[in-house]
């Protein structure tokens, strides 16, 4: 399952979104999450956490080149047994904490050129079983709006109380909900301190659904971004302190990762697999999953 994060204007989130989103995923054990970082504009998770791709043979750059070689040979088939992970795991490092990340070089030269053979050559990107791409800006006719046709779902990330935002958005509509008849599920995830309803801010972006609302977060996205920064909020201290208190190693005190998790379940459900099903969280009824 291919999940892509993009916006169309500003710098929303989508990275830290995509991460929290690929860290927070509802896990079995034959579920891997794996976060590439395919923004054609150059990547931040290397530079977040310390990682020297100059060092490290495994990227974006080489799975782009894996891809190119794959197709140039023959397509990878989707499949859902455990060796299908490794040829995108082959380009990811695990960060610590677990996550497996392929990240972008910075330099937007290089990002772009293999963001644009990824688009043309994707079989490898389905070949995780949860594969979760972080495309920057897919502004039309970009090759990141190219790749989110190859995914199942998109979630765009925007600022509707910004005007500049709301009018890129009411502009790229109708583009992004054209994906619905290539099979892609799309949704708005909402930053800012958005005053419209669900409703309202659908009605600008030609009825695509509103997902999520993105809580702004200072410690999540410092998380996320692999520091370390104590709660300062008088409600994020009294749900560390209540977390620390009940033994639980659940960071969903922080807004960012408890929004993450729910959109994460959200988009789990829509696989039909609803693998992490029954492990204490709300079962969603068919009827609702498909109104998302
Ligand atoms: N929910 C949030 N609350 C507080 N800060 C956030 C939140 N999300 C992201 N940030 C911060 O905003 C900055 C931009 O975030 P991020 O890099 O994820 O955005 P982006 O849309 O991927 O941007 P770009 O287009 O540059 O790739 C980062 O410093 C990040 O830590
Ligand atoms: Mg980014």
């Amino acid at each position: 399952m291919i999940i892509a994060v993009c916006s169309l204007s500003g710098a929303p989130g989508v990275t830290s979104l995509a991460t929290a989103l690929a860290a927070c995923w509802p896990s079995t054990p034959l579920t891997v999450p794996i976060l590439v970082e395919a923004d054609a504009s150059g990547g931040d998770v290397a530079s977040w956490h310390g990682i020297d791709l100059g060092q490290r043979p495994e990227g974006l750059v080489s799975l782009a080149a894996a891809s190119r070689a794959t197709f140039q040979t023959a397509q990878v088939d989707a499949d859902d047994s455990p060796s299908a992970f490794t040829p995108l795991l082959r380009h990811a490092t695990e960060l610590p904490g677990g996550l497996r990340v392929v990240s972008a070089p910075s330099d937007p030269l290089e990002a772009s050129r293999a963001v644009d053979v990824l688009a043309q050559s994707p079989g490898l990107l389905r070949t995780g079983r949860v594969t979760i791409v972080d495309v920057g800006r897919a502004v039309p006719g970009s090759a990141g709006a190219a790749l989110l046709r190859h995914a199942d779902v998109a979630v765009v990330l925007t600022d509707v109380t910004d005007v500049g935002h709301a009018h890129r958005l009411r502009v790229c509509a109708p583009v992004l909900a054209s994906l619905r008849h290539d099979g892609v599920r799309v949704g708005l995830a909402l930053t800012g301190a958005c005053p419209y309803s669900d409703a309202e801010a659908s009605e600008v972006a030609a009825q695509i659904p509103v997902w999520s609302r993105i809580p702004r977060d200072e410690s999540g996205a410092a998380l996320v971004r692999g520091e370390h920064r104590p709660p300062t909020r008088m409600r994020d201290r009294w749900g560390a302190w209540w977390a620390r208190r009940s033994g639980s190693e659940s960071l969903e005190w922080m807004p960012l990762i408890k929004t993450a998790k729910a959109l994460s379940e959200l988009c789990d459900d829509f696989s039909g697999l609803g693998v992490g099903a029954g492990v204490g969280r709300p079962v969603r009824r068919p009827q609702e999953v498909e109104a998302a």
